[in-house]
């Protein structure tokens, strides 16, 4: 029964109360995104023609330069392109399935039934939902007036566009000389889930200091640096504009296009092998290493407190991987053993929730070649574990992961950041 009310009221929200069916002007009506599955070199080499002539939007991986034989590569086809799109891969047998038949549509059922929730008190601030950046800030700042004694919010520099660059820093502050471990979520604009799970963490940290003893030792013992929202300008730009808005905001003074990917942008064999440095490109470089406000302000923190820092976090969607260095080569890093631990240790405190599994390993032969990214950098700069999470789904949803998910996500995520958390309180010999 209770069953079929909610299912009446979606009904009812989707067919009387068609809410924001003007979200982002409609642009993305009709728009579907496919997953193709090339099977040998020479449909590689047609894929690059076909979407060097019908330009799309990549969502997986994040350059065509990155697709290989059997790999999954998920395209997101504007509504005009669709059926030209769809008659090539036919023409040529490529294999490919559609993943989600209209984006625009997909995108409205779920802002329909984001309002067609109860609201909650005015003071309950809802971690179930996707919130927007100024939504964000002001719970940071409650945060922070709220828990004095274990939360203290700064900021650590300013965006392109002028946002401060906040960051909180949790823990108990009677011991002084602490480990203290870095998580950052949102580098990349579109992958909100990010975003959501870095304030989910942090409240599962503060609710649970009070009753969970084993918290209360990591808190004792731990500093967290949580930066919630890195890339705050795109991350605006997603809500705002363009909901698939990856990169930066910086302009180019040569080029119209807009953004850096804030994960190719650091100075460890910056643009290499899976950047580009074409400003046009979703993973554009920049013009040079720590060009990005945003990225130059979180190296300089990381510098300045490199002796404390023991381990870097940095959330990503989508793939269901937790991934280490190196980034930009394949090699073993020299204290491998160490790493893999704590990397397995996550993936099956993860999996001891739902049962979600998630790859792991070293990120080059895992997801795929990439330089100049954060975990890379920090490693070279004295991190010993440095680690990308890239969070559900496999693609079914891809970055429009719906808020239903939100919760599941977020709680298995939180097992696995808390696995290696407290493995930084034991020391590792191997
Ligand atoms: C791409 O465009 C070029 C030039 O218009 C054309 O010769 C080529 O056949 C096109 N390739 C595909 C795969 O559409
Ligand atoms: C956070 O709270 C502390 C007092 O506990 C205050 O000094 C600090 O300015 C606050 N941070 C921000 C960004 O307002
Ligand atoms: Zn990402």
């Amino acid at each position: 029964m209770a069953v079929l009310l909610a299912l009446c009221a979606s009904l009812y929200c989707a067919v009387f109360q068609p809410v924001d069916t003007q979200l982002y002007s409609n642009r993305y009506e009709g728009d579907q995104v496919l997953r193709i599955i090339p099977s040998s070199h020479e449909e590689i080499q047609l894929l690059h023609q076909l979407f060097h002539n019908v330009t799309v939007d990549l969502w997986q991986p994040s350059s065509t330069s990155l697709i290989h034989v059997g790999s999954l590569v998920d395209v997101h086809v504007g509504q005009k392109k669709t059926r030209h799109l769809k008659a090539c891969l036919q023409l040529a047998h490529i294999h490919h399935e559609v993943l989600i038949p209209d984006v625009q549509t997909e995108m409205e059922k779920q802002a329909g039934s984001r309002s067609s929730r109860k609201r909650r008190s005015e003071f309950q601030y809802d971690y179930e939902v996707y919130h927007p950046l100024e939504e964000i800030q002001s719970w940071m700042f409650e945060m922070n007036r709220t828990h004095p004694h274990l939360v203290d919010l700064f900021s650590i520099g300013r965006s392109y566009e002028g946002r401060p660059l906040y960051v909180l820093k949790l823990g108990n502050r009677k011991r002084l000389k602490k480990k203290a471990m870095w998580m950052d979520c949102g580098a990349h604009a579109r992958e909100w889930i990010g975003p959501a799970f870095c304030q989910w963490f942090v409240r599962e940290v503060v609710n649970s200091y009070q009753h969970d003893s084993s918290m209360r030792r990591l808190m004792n013992q731990l500093n967290f640096y949580i930066m919630p929202v890195f890339n705050v300008d795109g991350y605006h730009y997603s809500w705002k504009t363009d909901r698939f808005w990856r990169k930066t905001r910086s302009k180019n003074h040569r080029y119209y296009c807009r953004g850096v990917d804030a994960n190719r942008n650091w100075k460890v064999k910056w643009c290499d092998e899976g950047a580009s440095l074409h400003p046009c490109d979703d993973t554009y470089c920049g013009p040079f290493p720590e060009s990005e406000p945003e990225v130059k302000a979180v190296a300089r923190f990381l510098r300045k407190h490199r002796k404390h820092v023991k381990a870097y976090i940095s959330i990503h969607a989508y793939a269901q991987m937790l991934l280490y260095p190196y980034s930009y080569k394949y090699a073993t890093i020299p204290n491998f053993n160490c790493v893999e631990t704590a990397a397995q240790n996550a993936v099956s405190a993860l999996y001891s929730a739902f049962g979600v599994r998630y790859r792991y390993g070293p990120a080059s032969t895992t997801l795929y070649v990439s330089s100049g990214s954060s975990i890379d950098w920090a490693y070279k700069n004295g991190i010993p574990y440095a680690f990308a999470f890239e969070l559900r789904d496999t693609g079914h949803y891809g970055f429009l992961l719906p808020e239903t998910l939100i919760s599941a996500t977020c709680t298995e995520t939180t097992r696995a950041v808390r696995a290696i958390a407290s493995g930084l309180l034991h020391k590792c010999t191997s």
